[in-house]
C-alpha cells in the first residue's frame, strides 16, 4: 500500500477519484484496524523511509527542542517489535503512555491525544497491525541530553499534561457528524499535536487549541487553524478545507508542504469523503483565536 510521491498520490486519486484504503464501517477487524492505521498516521513516524527501512520497524529521526528521537520498530516481531504484546499492553501504550514494563514514554509519541481512542478502534488498529510483516530490526536508542534522558523524570510530565486520559463521550447537544468530527480531530488524527502551541516543558497549550505553532515538527511554523477570519481559516468555505485535506491544494492554488503534505498523503487522503466533511464541520465551529 506504499504511494511514493504526491505525483503518483495525484494520478491515482485522478483514476479512481479517491482511492480508499479501507473501509470504517466494516464489520472486519483488521479492515477497520487499517483505516484507523491510515488515519492516525502511525506510518509516517515509524518508518525510515529515508533511510530505506521497511514499513514500521523502526522510525525516521525526530528532531525536537529536547533532541532527537528515534522511534521504536512497532512491527509484530516478538523480540525486537511488539509481537509478545497483548491487546491490554497496546491500549495501556496509546492510552496510557505506558511501554510494556509500565516505564512512562516520551510525548514525542502523541499519546495525549491517542489516549481519547475507544478501545474498539484500539484493538482493532492492533489486529491490523499484527497482519503487517514482522521485521528483526533492532531499537536505536534515543540521543537526548539530562534531564529529558531520564525516563523517570516524564512520570511527572505525564502527571502535570495527562490530566485526561480516555475517551470522551459524545456530546448529545451535537449533531453525529460534529461528534464524529471531534473524534478525528483531537483523537485518531492528532492536528493539535501539530497546531497547538506548546509550553516551555513540551506540554499541549490547550487555551490555545489549534491556534497555531511558531515551533513545530522541523522547525517549521504550524498555521492557526481556528476560524478566526484573518489569522485563521475563517475565511476558507468547507469545500476549501475539504480540498485541502483530500489533495493538499490550498485556496490560493499553492499546496501545502512539510508535515502537512506528508499527513495528506499518509492520512487526510484516505479518509471517506464522509470523514473528511466531519473534521470540517468539528473545526469551523471551534473557538476562533488571535
Ligand atoms: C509523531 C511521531 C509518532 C507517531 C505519529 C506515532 N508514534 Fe508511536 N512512538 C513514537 C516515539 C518517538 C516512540 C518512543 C517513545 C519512547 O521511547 O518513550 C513511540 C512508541 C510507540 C510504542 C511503544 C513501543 C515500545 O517498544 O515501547 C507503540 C506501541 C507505538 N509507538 C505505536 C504507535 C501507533 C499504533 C501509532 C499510530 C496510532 C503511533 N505509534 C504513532 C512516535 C510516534
Ligand atoms: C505533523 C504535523 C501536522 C499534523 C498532525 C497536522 N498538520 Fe496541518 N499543517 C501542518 C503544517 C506544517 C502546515 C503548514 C504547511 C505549509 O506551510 O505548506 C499545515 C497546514 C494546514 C492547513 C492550511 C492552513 C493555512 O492557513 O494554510 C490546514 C487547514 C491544516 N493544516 C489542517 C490540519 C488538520 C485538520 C489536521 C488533522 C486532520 C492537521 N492539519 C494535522 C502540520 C500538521
Amino acid at each position: 500500500m506504499s504511494m511514493r510521491g504526491p505525483a503518483l498520490l495525484v494520478l491515482l486519486l485522478t483514476i479512481s477519484g479517491g482511492a480508499l484504503a479501507a473501509d470504517p464501517s466494516s464489520p472486519n477487524a483488521v479492515e477497520r484496524g487499517e483505516y484507523l492505521f491510515n488515519a492516525a498516521g502511525c506510518l509516517g513516524c515509524h518508518t525510515d523511509e529515508k533511510g530505506g527501512g521497511k514499513p514500521l520497524a523502526g522510525g525516521r529521526p525526530l528532531a525536537t527542542p529536547f533532541g532527537t528521537f528515534y522511534p521504536p520498530n512497532i512491527t509484530p516481531d516478538p523480540d525486537h517489535g511488539i509481537g509478545r504484546w497483548s491487546d491490554a499492553d497496546f491500549i495501556r501504550a496509546l492510552r496510557e503512555g505506558k511501554g510494556r514494563e509500565g516505564e512512562p514514554l516520551y510525548p514525542a509519541f502523541p499519546y495525549t491525544s491517542y489516549t481519547r481512542m475507544t478501545d474498539r478502534d484500539l484493538s482493532d488498529l492492533k489486529a491490523y497491525l499484527f497482519t503487517r510483516e514482522a521485521v528483526p530490526t533492532p531499537n536505536r536508542p534515543h540521543e537526548l541530553s539530562p534531564p529529558f534522558s531520564w525516563r523517570f523524570t516524564l512520570a511527572g510530565w505525564q502527571w502535570l499534561y495527562l490530566t485526561e486520559v480516555g475517551p470522551r463521550p459524545d456530546d448529545p447537544s451535537k449533531p453525529p457528524d460534529w461528534n464524529r468530527g471531534r473524534y478525528l480531530v483531537e483523537a485518531v488524527a492528532h492536528c493539535g499535536e501539530c497546531h497547538t502551541p506548546r509550553t516551555t516543558l513540551g506540554g499541549l497549550d490547550r487555551d490555545r487549541y489549534l491556534a497555531g505553532n511558531p515551533k513545530g515538527p522541523d522547525g517549521d511554523k504550524v498555521p492557526n487553524i481556528t476560524p478566526h477570519p484573518k489569522v485563521g481559516i475563517g475565511s476558507w468555505s468547507p469545500g476549501d478545507i475539504a480540498l485541502l485535506l483530500e489533495i493538499g491544494l490550498l485556496p490560493d492554488g499553492d499546496v501545502a508542504g512539510g508535515a502537512m503534505a506528508e499527513v495528506v498523503r499518509n492520512s487526510t487522503s484516505k479518509l471517506t469523503a464522509e470523514d473528511r466533511a466531519a473534521i470540517v464541520a468539528y473545526l469551523k465551529s471551534i473557538p476562533p483565536l488571535e
